[in-house]
């Protein structure tokens, strides 16, 4: 019986005759969405979130880099989208991409995940495989998933399978698609990982098959862990430069021309987005569960968490040589997206610099042709919106922050016009009276 479970499913898979449910329609599910229903399998979307859902069926699209009309392709090749979690049982695979967001005392918070998996149980059957792509620590499939699965007498590896695949979506990115991102698998039996070769196999150019989903839980954690290192580690060189009058740009620029053995990663007003700000502490928490403690983390946290002030810092200096204080200074963000490109706001800090600006009794104001309205977040409130740049809005400033290098902004204008440019990004390479970098 478990042997044809197994084959069958394969099979279904490979002649990409089964139908894909993706539970999480958010940055990482909706092209994990796409892709799948490019390539001809029928995928239903699952999401808590019934506006989503709705936009969705009507072929819309919100989040800014997916366009509607690959949406709308989608609905018309059959995919639909629901808040009703009985629909996963119509189909053979159930890809989890929800959030893994950390507690306010910054441990991992899996409510999403169990919520989710628990959601699920009463439609599971045999004949399914389950995959996490959330980012989590080492043992969550296999301690958190597999025995509440379990618990409906679906034995893992037999009836059911289940496999963890990390997510390596690179918003925004027009050279890296989900095609074209080798994807790393692991399963909790053999028969797990040759069902998750299957599932995954057809979607993507090249599968990166491991022994363990353990394995490829780290695998992920070592990928944003491995940034927020050595971001944590340009941004500790970068204020060495700074005391010593170098500009770190220059010397990144200079020490990337070695053909091997250096990387450049570069400084910035501090780390953002949902991953490299969070993930790493995922597994801090569960190598304490080992008597370890994971010092390189906890350091390149400490540094990169304290961008914001240093950068304020630099604000506040840049004014004071101009005889003002920050307190009632007009103060300009040119850029409140975590990154460059993207409407993503997620741990943008540009929203701690704005809260800084804020509670030392600076006038805010922002740009940000990605973001026209400051949205709402969940620890953060500002009733602002984008100003259009122009000569005169520039000169009214008396300082601008540039936060996030978008593409759409006029840099020469800029330059031009505004008072003060405190430049948290490097782009400006010549010196000028106007510019600080910080
Ligand atoms: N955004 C990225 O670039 C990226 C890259 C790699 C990995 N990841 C990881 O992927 C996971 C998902 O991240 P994301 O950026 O897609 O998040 P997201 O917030 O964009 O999307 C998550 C979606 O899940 C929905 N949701 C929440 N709880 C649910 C539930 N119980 N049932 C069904 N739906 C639910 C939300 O409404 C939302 O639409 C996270 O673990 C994240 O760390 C994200």
């Amino acid at each position: 019986m478990s042997t044809t479970t197994h084959q069958q499913l394969i099979e279904k898979l490979n002649a990409r005759k089964a139908v894909v449910a993706i539970v999480g329609m958010g940055y990482v599910g909706l092209p994990l969405m796409l892709r799948f229903s490019e390539v001809g399998y029928k995928v239903i979307g699952i999401d808590i979130d019934p506006a989503k859902v709705e936009r969705l069926n009507r072929g819309e699209s919100y989040i800014a880099h997916i366009k509607a009309k690959d949406i709308a392709s989608a609905r018309k090749a059959g995919f639909t989208a629901t808040t009703d979690f009985k629909s996963a049982h119509d189909a053979d695979a159930i890809i989890i991409c929800v959030p893994t967001p950390l507690t306010r005392y910054r441990e991992p918070d899996l409510g999403f995940v169990i919520n989710t998996t628990e959601a699920l149980l009463p439609h599971l059957r045999a004949g399914q495989v389950v995959s996490l792509e959330s980012t989590t620590y080492p043992g969550t499939t296999d301690e958190e998933l597999k025995p509440r699965i379990e618990s409906t007498g679906l034995k893992v590896g037999e009836g059911i399978f289940l496999v963890f695949s990390p997510e390596r979506e690179d918003p925004g990115s027009a050279t890296h698609v989900t095609k074209t991102i080798p994807k790393v698998c692991g399963g909790i039996t053999t028969r797990c990982l040759e069902v998750g070769k299957a599932l995954y196999g057809q979607v993507v150019d090249q599968l990166v098959l491991v022994s363990s989903t353990r394995t490829a839980e780290m695998t992920k954690l070592l990928e944003n862990i491995h940034r927020a290192v050595n971001i944590g580690l340009v941004n500790e060189m970068k204020i060495v430069a700074d005391r010593m009058g170098i500009d770190i740009h220059e010397v990144i620029r200079a020490a990337a021309t070695k053909p091997f053995g250096f990387v450049p990663y570069y400084p910035g007003p501090g780390l953002g987005g949902h991953c490299i700000p969070i993930d790493p502490f995922y597994l801090t928490w569960k190598a304490r569960a080992y008597g370890i403690n994971t010092r390189f983390i906890e350091l390149a946290g400490e540094v990169n968490a304290a961008m914001p002030e240093w950068v304020i810092g630099k604000v506040i200096d840049a004014l004071n040589e101009r005889g003002k204080a920050l307190r009632g200074s007009r103060i300009l963000i040119l850029g409140i997206a975590y990154k460059k490109n993207v409407d993503d706001m997620r741990e943008s800090p540009a929203v701690a610099i704005m809260e800084l600006v804020r509670a030392k009794g600076g006038e805010l104001a922002y740009a940000d042709p990605h973001v026209p309205v400051f949205p709402r977040m969940r620890e953060h409130s500002f009733d602002l919106k984008s100003i259009a740049l122009s000569p005169e809005s520039l000169s009214s400033f008396d300082c601008a922050v540039l936060a996030t290098n978008h593409d759409a902004f006029d840099y020469a204008m800029i330059k031009q016009h505004a008072k003060l440019i405190v430049d948290t990004r490097g782009v400006y390479l010549e010196s000028a009276p106007n510019i600080i970098k910080a």
